[in-house]
C-alpha cells in the first residue's frame, strides 16, 4: 500500500523533534502519522486509546502496529501538558475531535474535546514554547455569522471559538499557530461523518454492494493524503502569528465522480440523489498555499483510482472492512 502515501513523503530534515499527533486513530490523524512515519519523522500517535485501525488501512498492519500510541484524552490538560513537557515535542497537529452528528448528540462533550481539547493543547504550546502547532476547524466555522446561508451546527460553533481562542493566544501571549479548514475530506479511512458519503460510495463499488450517495451537484474533493500533507507541512517551520486558512481540495461535482467510477467499476451500483451539500465547495486555498511550504495536490481522478486500488486491494486480502452504518 506504499503507493498511498508515497506521493506525500517529506524531506525528515525539517523536523528535529517528534511531532505530536492528537486523533492519530482517526482519517487525518491516521493519514498525518503515516505519511510522516513514511517520511522517517519521528511521531507520538495519540488518540483516546492504541487505534491501529485506520492507519493499518493506510500503511500496512505490521507498520501500524509497530507505531508506539499513547492514549491521551485531549479533555484532559494535564495530561496533555504532561506529554508535551517530557516527550520533547517539537511540533504538535492536533486532530482530535468529535464530528457534527456527535456534537450535535451530546453538546457538552462536544464542546469539552473540540473547544477546551483545543485550549489544552495551545496552553501545552504557550508553557513549552513550542512554535509548531497546527489544528483542525472545518469549513462548517463559515456559517457563521449565521445567516450565511450555509448551515450552521454546533460543530461549527465550537470551530469558531477555537479560531478566536487561538488568535488570542497569538496576540496575547505569542503563542504561534495555524488553523487549516479542511472541506470534505475523501479517501482510504474516511468511515465517518456526514461528508464520507463519497468515500464511502467507492468502498460500495468495490464491495458490489447498492448505495445512494444523499448529495448531488458541486461538491469539494479534498483527497485525505493532500490534506493530511497540508497539515505537515503547516507545521515543518516555525510559525509566526496566528493565520486562518480553507483547504478545499478540487471544486468538482458529485457526478464527476460518479463517471470516475464509472471507468473504474463499469457495473457498480453506485447512485446520488438529493440537495447539494449544505456547505461552500470552491473555498480558495490559494492564501493556504502562499504560506506554507509546497506540498502535492491530487486530481480527482487519481484520487478516486489510488482509493478504489486500496479498497480493491483490501478486499483482496480480506481487510477491506464491510459499510458503516
Ligand atoms: N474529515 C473531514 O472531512 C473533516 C473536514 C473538516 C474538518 N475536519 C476536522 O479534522 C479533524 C480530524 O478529522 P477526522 O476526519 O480525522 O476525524 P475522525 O472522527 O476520523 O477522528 C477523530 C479522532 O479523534 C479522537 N478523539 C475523540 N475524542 C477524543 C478525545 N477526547 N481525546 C483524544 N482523541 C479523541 C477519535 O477517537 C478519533 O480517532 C477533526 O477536528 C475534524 O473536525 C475533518
Amino acid at each position: 500500500m506504499d503507493f498511498l502515501t508515497a506521493p506525500f513523503l517529506i524531506d525528515s530534515g525539517r523536523f528535529s523533534g517528534p511531532v505530536l499527533v492528537t486523533g492519530a486513530g482517526g482519517c487525518l490523524g491516521a493519514w498525518t502519522t503515516a505519511i510522516l512515519v513514511r517520511s522517517g519523522v519521528p511521531v507520538i500517535p495519540t488518540d483516546l486509546q492504541k487505534s491501529p485501525g485506520r492507519v493499518a488501512l493506510i500503511m500496512g498492519e505490521a507498520a501500524a502496529n509497530a507505531l508506539d500510541w499513547s492514549a491521551l484524552d485531549v479533555t484532559d490538560g494535564l495530561a496533555v501538558a504532561e506529554l508535551v513537557e517530557t516527550r520533547n515535542v517539537q511540533a504538535i497537529v492536533h486532530l482530535a475531535g468529535l464530528q457534527v452528528p456527535h456534537c450535535a448528540a451530546n453538546p457538552a462533550l462536544g464542546a469539552r474535546v473540540n473547544v477546551e481539547g483545543t485550549v489544552n493543547v495551545l496552553e501545552a504550546a504557550r508553557h513549552n514554547g513550542i512554535e509548531r502547532v497546527v489544528f483542525a476547524s472545518s469549513v462548517a466555522a463559515h456559517a457563521f455569522p449565521a445567516g450565511s446561508g450555509f448551515k450552521e451546527t454546533l460543530y461549527g460553533a465550537y470551530k469558531v471559538a477555537n479560531e478566536q481562542a487561538a488568535f488570542v493566544y497569538w496576540a496575547d501571549w505569542q503563542v504561534p499557530s495555524i488553523c487549516l479548514r479542511p472541506n470534505v475530506v475523501y479517501g482510504v479511512a474516511r468511515d465517518q461523518g456526514i461528508s464520507s458519503k463519497n468515500t464511502i460510495g467507492i468502498q460500495a463499488a468495490v464491495l458490489d454492494e447498492a448505495y445512494d450517495i444523499p448529495f448531488t451537484g458541486p461538491y469539494s474533493w479534498l483527497y485525505a493524503g493532500e490534506a493530511a500533507a497540508a497539515f505537515i507541512a503547516s507545521v515543518s517551520a516555525d510559525g509566526d502569528g496566528f493565520h486562518a486558512f480553507d483547504l478545499n481540495g478540487r471544486y468538482e461535482t458529485i457526478e464527476m465522480g460518479l463517471s470516475e467510477l464509472d471507468r473504474l467499476e463499469p457495473r457498480h451500483r453506485v447512485v446520488a440523489s438529493g440537495a447539494p451539500f449544505p456547505f461552500p465547495s470552491d473555498l480558495d486555498e490559494t492564501p493556504l498555499r502562499a504560506h506554507v511550504p509546497d506540498y502535492p495536490a491530487l486530481s480527482v481522478r487519481d484520487g478516486i483510482a489510488a482509493t478504489h486500488r486500496a479498497f480493491s486491494l483490501l478486499k483482496e486480502a480480506g481487510r477491506l472492512p464491510s459499510l458503516p452504518v
